[in-house]
């Protein structure tokens, strides 16, 4: 079992979308065992994405995933960390897969809806800058013996 951290980036919000991207990931099979709503504050966003700083985008990304609500949760299943992301999409929209979130919902780099962690060490990392322990939930799910 893997456990990934998702946001749903704030036009995923304003679009009136957390229900159809939560949907997609559920229908898979994936189990969100944390979940919230929650404003990034600049201090979260530059932790976030401290890699990121310097580059062209960084300013305009900080930009846009503080500039409202996101929701934030952790997802977990097996090989969640590439499931997710196989189920977002290519970081930009337009070179998406057909039936991708990306590419359903999304047409810029820019506004590209949700976040999926890019890997174990990162999602370990992200997942304790969201959430305390105690806000993770281990529970069984009817369906877990039939969709994993
Ligand atoms: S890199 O340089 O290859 O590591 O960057 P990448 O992994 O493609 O993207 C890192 C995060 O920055 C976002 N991004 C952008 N935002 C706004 N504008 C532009 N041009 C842009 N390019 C990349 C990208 O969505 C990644 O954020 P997350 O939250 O992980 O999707």
């Amino acid at each position: 079992m893997e456990r990934t951290l998702v946001l749903i980036k704030p036009d995923g919000v304003q679009r009136g979308l957390i229900g159809e991207i939560i949907s997609r990931l559920e229908r898979r099979g994936l189990k969100i065992v944390a979940l919230k709503m929650m404003r990034i504050t600049p201090e979260l966003a530059a932790r976030h994405y401290a890699v990121h700083q310097g580059k062209p985008f960084y300013e305009g990304l900080i930009r846009y995933i503080t500039s409202g609500p996101v929701v934030a949760m952790v997802v977990e299943g097996p090989q969640a960390i590439e499931v997710v992301r196989k189920t977002m999409g290519a970081t930009d929209p337009a070179k998406a897969e057909p039936g991708t979130i990306r590419a359903d919902f999304g047409l810029t780099i820019g506004r590209n809806l949700v976040h999926g962690s890019d890997g174990p060490e990162t999602a370990a990392f992200e997942i304790g800058l969201f959430f305390r322990e105690d806000e993770i939930l281990s529970y069984e799910r009817a369906i877990d013996p039939w969709v994993l």
